[in-house]
């Protein structure tokens, strides 16, 4: 995993997941020959690889067990974890990342960016009432201008949230620059960093829009 802090160019809270297997996993996404059902499958598989990068920092406390041998002292998760898919492309994420968190509670922030002004628009909030308690991940394929996730880690912190992250499969880097610079406390983890975007706000060279590949709403 290339670190933020480790390379130049972009904010040391983005984290580029890049190892083979999330390559492979990005190759079938982003060819506009894959069909949904391959698509969907390869998503969650690649939720699944970046949801376990995105615990990497995640607050953990010292328990004490028994092995079958002796008493020891070994290390958890602290806090419960709660996942937020960004509707409707986040849900192509949440299997994958429930299949690491089983135990997880999941909150949704419903957001459809207007496709006039790719301004972010919220139809749809439902989050745990008690979500200063939680570890929060939040789940969105695609960072673009990053206005869809500024305005729900906003929210967020809002409703108390402390400790989140952030998995994506493709982020484009105007939307690293803003996400970055207006949340230095989040955390962003993101199998592609896409250098541009078109005059319609889609990433370049990208995947597509997600929600519709996800859906066969294309
Ligand atoms: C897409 C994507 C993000 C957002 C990214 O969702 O899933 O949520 O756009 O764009 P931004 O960084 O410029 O805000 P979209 O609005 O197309 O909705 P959908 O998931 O329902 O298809």
């Amino acid at each position: 995993m290339v670190e933020g802090s480790e390379k130049g160019g972009f904010p040391k809270n983005f984290h580029l997941v890049d190892d083979p297997l999330s390559r492979h996993k990005l190759a079938v996404l982003r060819d506009e020959r894959t069909p949904t059902p391959e698509f969907r499958q390869a998503m969650k598989e690649l939720a699944l690889i970046l949801v376990a990068a995105a615990t990497r920092r995640m607050p953990t406390r010292e328990v004490r067990i028994n092995t079958p041998l002796v008493g020891t002292t070994v290390e958890a998760i602290a806090a419960p974890v709660c996942l937020v898919p960004v509707l409707r492309a986040g849900l192509g994420m949440l299997d994958g990342a429930l299949a690491l968190l089983p135990k997880a509670t999941v909150g949704f922030m419903g957001l459809q960016r207007d496709e006039e002004t790719a301004q972010p628009v919220e139809y749809y909030v439902n989050l745990p009432k008690d979500l200063p308690n939680y570890s929060v991940v939040v789940l969105d394929p695609m960072l673009a201008t990053g206005g869809s996730l500024s305005a729900t880690l906003t929210k967020l912190k809002e409703e108390g949230a402390g400790w989140v992250s952030c998995i994506h499969a493709v982020s484009a880097g105007p939307g690293v620059e803003r996400v970055c610079a207006e949340h230095p406390d989040v955390h962003f983890y993101s199998a592609a960093l896409d250098p541009e975007l078109d005059e319609n706000s889609f990433i370049v060279p990208g995947l597509g829009d997600a929600g519709d590949r996800l859906y066969g709403t294309l």
